[in-house]
């Protein structure tokens, strides 16, 4: 069997920076609470009404194709990992296809829902498409306006000051170098603390995992008897808020220490190889209290891990190919490297790949 490579990679960036101190404006925080527990000094937002998802997205798509040297028609299958889509439905994939131009029908299109380790997941996917003889090539996307979706108030400072927007892509194509390519990916998950890091309203959830859980429905936006009976926004969730993402942060922390150093392991020893090997790790952008916890776990040098959420914020599905496609440009992964993908998020979900450069 073939193995796939990364071909062309590309990321997108707004122009627009948005620090600490712009934050402090409209709710009570301050830039030394954010620097001090998330490492993050700034972050980027999208044009509201111009930019989207979906146009971050292409952006970045466009470089990966032109560093691949395909055109966008030449892409056989789209994988598409965002939280924050354009619309509930359709998803981005198809979006993104029409923003791009691709008028063949004969391309198909895949929305992940896997939060911050969707780009892990979505990467995984396009390899067995790629491995199997399926697809040539394969366009995987990871790309977040969060910016639409964040409470601004002071309520929701825990969660809103950590996010940013912004996209990143990779175009995967078979190799005939077998020592080259993506070379593992392993994926996990744990639907037990699913509401610790969520976005629970709009949904059709109607209660019913807070009921059978026997919490209150309150927070979750349980609709009143008479306007049950789909996905929509009560008014009471208006009132209570109920409409943004929800983090019980300590609790995010804990696991994701454990469990990146885990799932890097892992992919690690089915390849036979150590810590030492690598050449560099991209982290998901989660937090840099986590990535440098999980640096000392591993025993990594500072040069074996690249860091970039002090100036981007966390981009979610967005963070790894931000993160790669950084390194790369900046000279940092060559030819024959030994790189290693790894995330952890809301779900639980979390996985690693490690990729021979
Ligand atoms: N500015 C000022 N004060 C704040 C802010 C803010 N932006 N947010 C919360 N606080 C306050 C709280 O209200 C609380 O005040 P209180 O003591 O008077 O009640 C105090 O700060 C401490 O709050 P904690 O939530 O306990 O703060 P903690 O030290 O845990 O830090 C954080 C919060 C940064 C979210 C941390 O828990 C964390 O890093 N968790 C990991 C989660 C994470 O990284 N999520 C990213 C997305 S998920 C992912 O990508 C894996």
């Amino acid at each position: 069997m073939k193995r796939s490579k990364i071909a062309g990679i590309g990321h997108y960036l707004p122009e627009r920076i948005v620090t600490n101190a712009d934050l402090m404006e409209v709710m009570d925080t301050t830039d030394e609470w954010i620097q001090e527990r998330t490492g993050i000094r700034e972050r980027r937002y999208g044009v509201k009404h111009e930019e989207t998802t979906t146009t971050m997205a292409a952006h970045a798509s466009r470089v990966a194709c032109e560093r691949a040297g395909i055109t966008p028609e030449e892409i056989d299958f789209i994988v598409f990992a965002t939280l924050s889509p354009d619309y509930y439905f359709p998803g981005c994939g198809v979006l993104l296809q029409r923003e791009l131009g691709i008028t063949r029908q004969e391309v198909g299109a895949l929305d992940i829902r896997n939060q911050c380790s969707g780009f892990v997941y979505a990467l995984s996917i396009a390899d067995q498409f790629v491995k199997t003889g399926m697809y040539r090539n394969v366009l995987v996307v990871g790309s977040e306006m969060h910016s639409m979706g964040l409470d601004y108030s002071t309520r929701g400072r825990n969660v809103t000051v950590i996010f940013g927007d912004g996209a990143g892509a990779v175009i995967l194509q078979p190799t005939d170098d077998p020592n080259r390519g993506v070379l593992t990916t392993k994926l996990h998950s744990n639907g037990t603390y699913a509401e610790k890091l969520a976005f629970i309203n709009p949904g059709a959830h109607g209660g019913y995992h807070a009921k059978k859980a026997g919490e209150s429905t309150e927070p979750f936006g349980y609709p009143p008897a008479d306007t049950y009976g789909g996905i929509f926004i009560t008014e009471k969730m208006i009132e209570n808020g109920d409409y943004y993402p929800i983090m019980e942060g300590q609790f995010v922390f804990k696991m994701a220490v454990q469990k990146f150093p885990e799932v890097i392991h892992e992919a690690l020893k089915e390849v036979g190889l150590t810590t030492n090997d690598l050449s560099m790790l991209i982290p998901h952008q989660a937090n840099l209290r986590i990535s440098q916890f999980v640096q000392k776990t591993l025993g990594l040098r500072d040069d074996q891990v690249w860091n970039n959420i002090q100036r981007y914020g966390n981009t979610t599905a967005a963070s790894v190919p931000i993160a790669l496609c950084e390194a790369w440009e900046a000279g940092k992964i060559k030819e024959g490297d030994l790189v290693c993908l790894a995330a952890f998020g809301s779900g639980f979900t979390w996985g690693s790949a490690l990729i021979r450069w």
